[in-house]
């Protein structure tokens, strides 16, 4: 790494804890009908190793989204970048995003989903940064909650790089 990092979340916690995650959702969604839906691009090495921590069967779909313009607190301006075509009615949806931040975008998701009238609705977020919160939200499953510092790796990216960084780091200026 050229620039002066340091590393909130090294790699061993990470996958401690993402474990636990996945052994949790296995029981609460025990004998219904999953599928996680996941945001990119952010969250594609977490759900990854989420979805490998999982033990009962689970359907996985992909969401990306941007938000355009000044973000408003009522989250109007989320752009759904491809609309999923899917029976939703017969699914219990899990959302799985890397880091909430602000929650809009976390927000205008679930307003579009639960639209579409699935069994049960909610979210599982590896990294939480209350701080900054646009909207009342909470997750309903959290890895970890975060200071109020831009957050890299595992995923996350600075420009087009660092989302293969092992560990979950911040930049010291
Ligand atoms: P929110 O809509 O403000 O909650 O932010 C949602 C998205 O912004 C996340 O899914 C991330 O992709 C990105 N994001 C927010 N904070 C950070 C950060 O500290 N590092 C990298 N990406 C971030
Ligand atoms: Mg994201």
């Amino acid at each position: 790494m050229d620039k002066k990092s340091e590393i909130l979340i090294d790699h061993k916690k990470l996958q401690k804890r993402v474990d636990e995650l996945g052994e949790q959702i296995s029981k609460d969604y025990e004998g219904k009908n999953l599928l996680v839906i996941s945001l990119l691009k952010g969250s594609f090495i977490f759900t990854a190793d989420l979805v490998r921590s999982i033990s009962i069967p689970v359907r996985i779909e992909f969401m990306t989204t941007s938000i355009y313009g000044e973000s408003e607190v009522d989250s109007g301006n989320l752009k759904i970048n491809e609309e999923l075509d899917l029976p939703f009615e017969e699914y219990d949806i899990l959302v799985v995003d890397d880091i909430t931040d602000t929650a809009l975008t976390m927000t205008g998701v679930l307003k579009y989903l639960s639209e579409k009238n699935p069994k049960s609705l909610k979210t599982c977020v590896l990294l939480d940064k209350p701080s900054r919160r646009k909207t009342e939200y909470v997750a309903d499953y959290i890895g970890f909650e975060v200071p109020n510092v831009f957050i890299v790796g595992y995923g996350l990216n600075y420009g087009f790089h660092y989302r293969n960084e092992k560990n979950i780091i911040h930049f010291l200026d």
